[in-house]
């Protein structure tokens, strides 16, 4: 087994604390069965002195670590050695200024930017997490990759298995829950793509299983190896910024790996004295999939050094079940009842002074269609950090003049039916195409116009609405 006298994995349950070897591919801790992270002692490690160093590897960018927005940061994921990495030059994405998603939001311009995560090469931000994922599947040797997905993780290691060769992809989704764009990813890569009579969260509970029962690598969030590559969406934020920490740092929340992510890259660079202070975090659910409000907001559960009360959550989960009430949201990324990562997500709310909120379709649907017109455009479920830091502006949580960056974790071509029914279809027909889900008006949307195929009315509807 391969050992690492900087790396190891730690549960992070304070009462527990067991620690293991990085050489152990381990979802859960074998003792008390909470997550686990991936820990390192940082005096052994000597991580920089300070940040800037990192943007002038950019300029030795013909080697491969140095491409890679993912590893370029390496001494801040230090479980792997320079030649164990496997990367497809992962992580080239944009900090952008947008200044008319500002004025939709309630920003002042200048405020408010927006992380284009849709530009990994598998088109979503789960690419930062499967090159650490598929790192530490060759360090320890598997030959098999499996996940349950509502549709990125399994595109972006379908990607993985088929660019490096390293391991067969075993993919799990739930039937008729996954967008076209997504799924043709998976097939076109050539993963055996299994379709569970189910949801998201049926499939994952299924994959755990099989993956055990089968010894096959698991790289859903649960793989703790994955989130220290998606602490590097952070980095890259900061690097943007020259290294000043915004005010807050809004994402949408699903299986809740991302928000685990960034809070754990945080809570390091101030321990290491790189930053001073946190950001803080806004996690954004589809009201139709919102257990972590429910949680955090309604039910009052949160963190509490590691004490957290379970009461209300085993509840909560009790009361799904008695209800079959499933998740159910345009935002197919986010249509997650049970994240597997709360208590994870619970310990960055701490750390970040977070806060949760949820928001609509119709909410989610509009500030899409905003975030297309103002540029580079999203799939759905990133467009719920776009609603909800508009919600929290109408709150007053986050004031006019805050700093604020909102993560855009999939691509707009990703889910092109919301996007063309948001657009063109009437009441009916939306209904028809996406099923009803309370969104009554397209506030935004930009209708093809019909013509006739006549020289005289074409000129005339282009000088109509032009
Ligand atoms: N946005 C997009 C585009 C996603 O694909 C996901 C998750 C999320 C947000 C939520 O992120 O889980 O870190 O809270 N998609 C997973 C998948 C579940 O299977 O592709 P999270």
């Amino acid at each position: 087994m391969i050992r690492s006298d900087i790396a190891f994995q730690k549960c992070i349950s304070p009462a527990c604390g067991a620690t293991y070897e990085v050489g152990e591919a381990l979802v859960a801790c074998p003792r008390c069965g909470d997550l686990l992270d991936v820990a390192y002692d940082w005096n052994r490690a000597r991580p920089p002195s300070s940040l800037e160093g990192f943007q002038q590897m950019w300029s030795q960018r013909h080697d491969p670590l140095r491409l890679s927005g993912v590893w370029r940061f390496l001494e801040l994921l230090p479980f792997a050695k320079p030649s164990e990495v496997v990367t497809v030059g992962e992580g080239q994405t944009l900090l952008q200024q947008a200044d008319l998603v500002a004025a939709y939001v309630g920003l002042q311009p200048g405020r408010l930017f927006l992380q284009y995560e849709g530009m990994n090469p598998s088109g979503s931000f789960k690419d930062n997490g499967m090159t650490a994922a598929f790192t530490h599947a060759r360090q320890i040797g598997a030959t098999r990759a499996a996940c349950a997905s509502t549709g990125n993780t399994s595109a972006s290691l379908a990607m993985y298995c088929s660019v490096t060769r390293l391991m067969k992809g075993v993919i799990f989704i739930g039937s008729g829950k996954i967008s076209y764009g997504k799924l043709s990813q998976a097939l076109d890569f050539g993963a055996l793509t299994v379709q569970i009579a189910g949801d998201f969260d049926d499939a994952m509970a299924r994959v755990k299983e099989v993956s055990r029962d089968l010894g096959i690598y698991l790289v859903n969030s649960v793989n703790p190896f994955r989130l220290e590559g998606q602490k590097t969406i952070m980095y890259r934020v900061l690097e943007a910024l020259r290294w000043e920490v915004p005010d807050w740092i809004v994402v949408p929340g699903g299986n809740l790996g991302n928000s685990s992510a960034f809070g754990k890259a945080f809570a390091e660079l101030v321990e290491l004295g790189l930053i001073r202070t946190a950001p803080r975090l806004a996690v954004i659910n589809a009201a139709g999939a919102d257990t972590l409000s429910e949680l955090v907001q309604r039910r009052g559960v949160r963190w509490n050094g590691g004490a957290v009360d379970e009461t209300p959550i085993a509840a909560y989960y009790q009361s799904l079940d008695q209800e079959q009430r499933k998740a159910s949201t345009i935002a197919s990324a986010i249509e997650i009842n049970r994240p597997v990562n709360l208590r994870k997500c619970l310990r960055a709310l701490e750390f970040c002074n977070g806060v949760v909120r949820h928001v609509t379709d119709q909410e989610i649907l509009d500030a899409k269609a905003k975030v297309g017109a103002g540029g580079m455009g999203c799939e759905p479920a990133s467009a719920a950090s776009v609603a909800g830091a508009r919600l929290l502006c109408d709150q007053g949580v986050i004031a006019r003049g805050d700093r604020v960056v909102c993560i855009l974790t999939g691509h707009q071509l990703k889910d092109p039916t919301a996007t063309v029914a948001y657009h063109t279809t009437d009441q009916e027909q939306f209904n028809k195409t996406l099923g009803n889900r309370g969104v009554r008006r397209a506030s935004f949307a930009n209708r093809a116009v019909a013509v006739s195929n006549n020289l005289d009315e074409i000129v005339k509807a282009i000088r109509l609405y032009s």
